[in-house]
């Protein structure tokens, strides 16, 4: 068993902050959202793991994560020279994956729980294709699965305006090698992509086994701010442990899940969890409401602010107006001068200078 990660993409819907960077880079709770899925993948037993990345971003994505030492895993990158879809990425990893089934996992999806009980429902049953769905609100925006009673996939449309039921596709696939033979019987879609969709439709229609599993847990494509936002939320809420290798003043309270890199100083501040904080930073005279993320080298003097993610080395001095469900890109700098304005809402990108005069 193997996995194929995609990584490649240009990110349009979280724009300006992927103007220079990957999506999938993108912190979540101080983590790129990539490395989850790496470690869910790793988690289930699978270490053999391929990388599609595309021209933009592919050096970012191979220098950060590497070649897979930190997760136990063997990393292999195979570049895709044009976004011509998820089958098309499949297509160009044939030489690396071979005639093993594997596991097809978009990179800036992020689900709660485990791979492991998945993938052993794949290989029992012996399927050609096991595929996640998760009810949505909003299913026109996906590949959308009909299930009749029992749950047997009756038919699968990518994005369809008029959508027979509101089950989405997870985008988390377990395959096996006969999904080679459908991409090369499948031809591009409207949007001039090779559908994984259509791939598997194309199973569907040669009577071979597609089951699928109903998510219980949450599921997030991290594609658009305030889905970085939920996701943030959750995994703090999930998953962060209490540390703190910083340097924190006597004046400074802390309550909550809090963690606190190294050489990172708090001076009078108050910090409610759960809260993240990267290393290298300075945070005086602020207060840090839960559900926030703050990256290395960040600077925060008279600061209030909550529910919101701060990037690599960002500065903010002075916003005294209490900042929420905010992105703050890497490098953006914020100063403002002592009037209060009524209100502050921001997604602000990388490089960014704003002063509220
Ligand atoms: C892709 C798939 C879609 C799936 C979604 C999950 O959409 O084509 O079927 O529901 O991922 O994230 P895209 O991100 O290419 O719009």
């Amino acid at each position: 068993m193997k996995a194929l990660i995609l990584s490649g993409g240009k990110g349009t819907r979280l724009r300006p902050l992927t103007y220079t960077g990957a999506k999938q880079l993108v912190p979540v709770a101080n983590k790129p959202i990539l490395w989850y899925g790496i470690e869910a993948i790793v988690a289930a037993g699978i270490t053999e793991i391929g990388i599609i990345i595309g021209p933009e971003t592919g050096a970012e994505v191979k220098a950060k994560t590497g070649a897979g030492d930190q997760f136990e895993a063997k990393i292999t990158y195979i570049l895709q020279d044009q976004p011509l879809g998820l089958a098309h990425a499949v297509k160009i990893a044939q030489p690396f994956l071979g005639d093993d089934p594997f596991v097809l996992y978009l990179g800036d999806n992020l689900i709660q729980g485990e791979l492991g009980g998945l993938l052993k429902v794949f290989e029992q049953k012996a399927l050609a294709a096991l595929i996640l769905l998760k009810s949505v609100p909003n299913p026109s925006a996906f590949g959308v699965a009909q299930i009749d009673e029992q749950g047997r996939v009756l038919k699968l449309i990518e994005k369809p305006p008029v959508p027979p039921s509101d089950l989405a596709l997870v985008g988390i696939y377990f395959l096996s090698p006969v999904i080679h033979q459908a991409i090369a019987a499948i031809k591009p879609s409207q949007r001039g992509e090779l559908e994984i969709t259509d791939a598997l439709q194309w199973l569907l229609d040669q009577q071979k086994p597609v089951d699928s599993c109903q998510l219980k847990g949450w599921w997030l494509d991290t594609g658009k701010k305030d889905d970085l936002l939920e996701a943030n939320q959750l995994i703090l809420d999930s998953c962060l442990s209490v540390s703190n290798a910083g340097i924190v003043d006597a004046a400074s309270q802390i309550s909550g899940r809090v963690s606190i890199g190294a050489t990172t100083q708090i001076i009078n501040c108050t910090i409610r969890g759960p809260v993240s904080i990267g290393s290298g930073c300075h945070l005086e005279n602020c207060f840090i409401g839960p559900y926030s993320s703050i990256a290395n080298d960040v600077t925060l003097v008279d600061v209030d602010l909550e529910h919101s993610v701060v990037l690599q080395a960002a500065k903010m001095i002075g916003i005294h107006q209490r900042i929420v469900d905010s992105v703050i890109g890497q490098r953006a700098s914020l100063k403002a001068a002592p009037q209060r304005p009524k209100a502050l809402r921001f997604m602000i990108g990388d490089d960014c200078q704003i002063e509220l005069a």
